[in-house]
């Protein structure tokens, strides 16, 4: 039988966090108490309900390991191996981006337009962990979406994660480069969406250690100025304007790719298109009429 230590649970919060607050991790106390509850295989309100319990000799020696993973630099979610987005929880690994809150006002903005609009069959270009393809899914009625990444890893963990939140009847998922794989359905997809590579080279060398370290380089740099992908998708589709005419694409963009971005639809002619700002009052959102 596993021992309990002298620790209740509610001190070893506290030395969590405050060894976490010490090793400059930014959200001490929220990682403490997801750590916390991890080890338990809990939420995090389970806590507070056993705040005066003693904590288990086997699971604060989990707990230790953790913590040392993430103050040498492992991001929080490869630790935990899954991230709440749009409500739902979506499984993780090394090897595929983590989902960034930034998207979900890009998903949000597609499911609002969709509703409204009426709109059922999309695509998600570069689909990573599935949470784009997947919460459209799960959020607009009789919708289907096409998923496509080039990487291996993130379509196997986007089929995983349609199976974990039921919407796996609703996205298709292939393997390929961009829209390639999409040519047979092309005409009936309505609405285009990626969150696609969009770092260069030279933001690259400022990014967060955590980040260069951990993350998929694939999934984050883009060749040239950093608008190789949209420029890829966008041409893509503009080959065959008669076929294309009217159809939506909403992309993800980094604020300081605006004037960049807006030099692009100005060659492309492209006439119907929106840049909206997120939460924090920064350009993220680009909206295109075909
Ligand atoms: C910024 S991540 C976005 C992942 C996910 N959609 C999200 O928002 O969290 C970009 C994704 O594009 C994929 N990707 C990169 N190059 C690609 C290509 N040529 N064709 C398809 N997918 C590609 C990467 O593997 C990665 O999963």
């Amino acid at each position: 039988m596993e021992k309990n230590t002298s620790y209740t649970i509610g001190e070893i919060l506290i030395k969590s966090e405050g060894y976490l607050r010490k090793k400059r991790i930014k959200n001490p106390r929220l990682e403490a108490e997801l750590l916390l509850s991890f080890v338990h295989s809990t939420d995090r309100l389970w806590i507070y309900t056993n705040w005066f319990e003693k904590i288990r000799d086997d699971k604060l020696e989990r707990l230790r390991q953790l913590l040392l993973r993430r103050t040498k630099g492992e991001p929080l979610h490869y630790i935990l191996g899954y991230k709440e987005f749009m409500t739902l929880r979506f499984y993780l690994q090394p090897g595929v981006l983590i989902p960034r809150f930034e998207t979900e006002e890009l998903v949000e903005k597609v499911v609002e337009d969709s509703r409204k609009g009426n709109f059922r069959v999309f695509a998600d270009i570069g689909c990573g962990s599935g949470v784009i393809a997947i919460s459209i899914a799960k959020f607009v009625e009789n919708s289907t979406v096409y998923a496509t990444d080039i990487s291996d890893k993130a379509i196997k963990l986007t089929a995983e994660n349609a199976e974990v939140n039921g919407v796996e009847n609703k996205v298709k998922i292939f393997k390929g480069n961009l829209l390639e794989p999409l040519e047979p359905f092309i005409d009936q997809i309505e609405v285009f969406v990626s969150n696609p590579p969009y770092v260069n080279h030279e933001e690259w060398k400022s990014l967060d250690e955590e980040i260069v370290k951990y993350e998929p380089k694939e999934a984050l740099l883009a060749p040239e100025d950093g608008l190789f992908y949209y420029r890829a998708i966008i041409e893509n589709l503009l080959k065959n304007r008669t076929r294309n005419k009217g159809k939506l694409i909403y992309f993800e963009i980094s604020p300081t790719r605006i004037e960049g971005v807006k030099k692009l639809i100005k060659r492309l002619k492209i006439e119907r298109y929106e840049v909206l700002n997120d939460m924090s009052e920064k350009a993220r959102i680009l909206k295109i009429v075909l």
